[in-house]
């Protein structure tokens, strides 16, 4: 229906008036008895195996809107409703910004990507906390900050604490864009320095909080490897809690929109499946220097769950979607969750199946498991009993070592299973703690630096 019906007709509007038209249309359905529940009863899908938890808070799965959808958190609980497991509204700065003028959002359909210059266009801080003091009703909004287009750089770190203290009561987590500023589109201007500059004043006032809220940094896909490198390590070695990896890119390689399109479209950030290349070997470098602890949310260019489960590989807790849901309609959420499911379902079985076998093998060989149990105990005990001939048969007892060869192999496709890509899925909640075991295999090559080092990370730890 959305293929054949709705897309062909908000395709015919520019993308900004249609982008308008699904929100005003999603906030009237909210405004309906029911409204939510209907769309939640057609788009979402539930299941124990899609469950997460990051950075210490539960997310029912791990489909969340990316930063620009819902710039002022006008409709987060109908997002929700559509079956995402977290929207992230914003950017918001501190006052109302018109952005550039328009048209400034372009379609690239040959490419699957859209190109924008929006400006960071929002209606301030204000109105975000207008539309955020409606019940939450259990939806996960992370806010994504940042600061005025007309903030000069010195000033900027003002402008987000403002963000922050004000929104700290209504974010479940925090991002803070410094990606989307045209000045820093390769990442020359994210000095480590810099950055701090930006986040120390969020964790001191953080420190004086009850409550935890999480703070992520989102950043550009067009960094060159050292700045991811030196991004990573601010994660390292302070309370930051993860990145959001990427934002769109100003690279324009490789497309098959022409030459001259573009140059009519002009400047600005491209997102959609040109970039899930990019996108999901920055969140590997991340994943890999950081050691696989911190959490990461994958964003860029997901457009099919194949993109989505390449992301989660990388090392992504948790991914976000913009083009992808442009191009594939609502439909697309539902088909991730029921292709993590079905991979979920598929891993269960293989581990059952392993598991089977193992005391299958344990059980059509209770001689050798005898032999093998009896040489063992030898070797354990100095002075053993010698068995008597009788006794061979009572390899019922060796049998008992064979059940724990059993057991050996289900424990290790448990392992197995809460190492990979998608871990945590059914009983095995994706906290950190199921990444530990990359970290100690060591797959970055540099030492990660132990959590116990790493002061004041509740949420990390989760
Ligand atoms: C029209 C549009 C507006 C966006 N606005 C923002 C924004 O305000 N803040 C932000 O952090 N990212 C913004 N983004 C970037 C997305 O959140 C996302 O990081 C990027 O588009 C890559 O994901 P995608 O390939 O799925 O689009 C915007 C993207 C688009 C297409």
């Amino acid at each position: 229906m959305y293929r054949k019906i709705i897309k062909p007709l908000l395709f015919s509007l520019s993308i900004e008036r249609a982008h308008r038209a699904v929100i005003l249309l999603l906030r009237i359905i909210g405004l309906i008895p029911g409204g939510r529940w209907l769309l939640h009863k057609c788009y979402a899908v539930e299941h124990p195996a899609l469950e997460r938890e990051v950075f210490g808070i539960r997310f029912a799965n791990p489909v969340g809107v990316a930063a620009g959808f819902d710039r002022n958190g006008e409709a987060f609980r109908e997002l929700a409703a559509m079956g995402f497991g977290f929207v992230e509204i914003g950017t918001i700065t501190p006052q109302p910004q018109s952005g550039n003028p328009r048209p400034r959002v372009f379609r690239l359909p040959r490419d699957r990507a859209i190109i924008h210059r929006i400006g960071l266009a929002n209606r301030g801080l204000e109105t975000s906390i207008r539309h955020l003091r409606k019940p939450h009703e259990g939806v996960i909004v992370g806010c994504n900050i940042g600061k005025n287009t007309a903030t000069p750089a010195e000033n900027a770190p003002a402008d987000y604490l403002k963000l922050f203290r004000n929104l700290y009561q209504y974010a479940d987590y925090f991002t803070v864009n410094i990606s989307c500023d045209n000045a820093c589109r390769d990442g020359s201007t994210h000095t480590r320095e810099q950055i701090l500059r930006i986040l120390e004043p969020l964790f001191d006032f953080r420190r004086g909080q009850n409550q935890y809220r999480p703070v992520m940094l989102k950043v550009s896909p067009d960094m060159p490897d050292e700045v991811v490198d030196r991004v990573a390590d601010i994660l390292l070695e302070t309370p930051l809690d993860g990145i959001v990896a990427t934002n769109g890119t100003y690279c324009r390689e490789g497309l098959q929109t022409s030459r001259e399109a573009l140059e009519e479209i002009g400047n600005g950030r491209l997102g959609g499946a040109p970039l899930t290349r990019r996108a999901v070997e920055i969140v590997r470098r991340i994943h890999t220097r950081s050691g696989g602890t911190f959490p990461i949310i994958g964003v860029g260019g997901l457009m099919t769950p194949d993109d989505v489960r390449a992301m989660l590989d990388a090392g992504a807790d948790l991914v976000q979607l913009y083009t992808g849901y442009i191009y594939e309609g609502p439909g697309l959420v539902g088909e991730i969750c029921r292709a993590l499911i079905a991979d979920e379902e598929r891993r269960q079985a293989e581990a059952a199946k392993a598991e089977a076998e193992a005391k299958a093998a344990a059980a059509a060989a209770p001689s050798e498991a005898s032999d093998t149990a009896s040489s063992e105990t030898a070797d354990a005990a100095p002075e053993p009993p010698l068995p008597s001939p009788e006794a061979a048969p009572g390899s019922g007892t060796n049998a008992g070592s064979g059940t724990n060869a059993g057991n050996g192999t289900a424990e290790g496709a448990g392992n197995a299973k809460s190492a990979d890509g998608v871990s945590g899925c059914g009983d095995i909640p994706a906290g950190h703690s199921e990444k530990s075991p990359k970290t100690a295999s060591g797959t970055s090559g540099e030492p990660a630096i132990p959590a116990e080092s790493v002061p004041e990370h509740p949420g990390k730890q989760a």
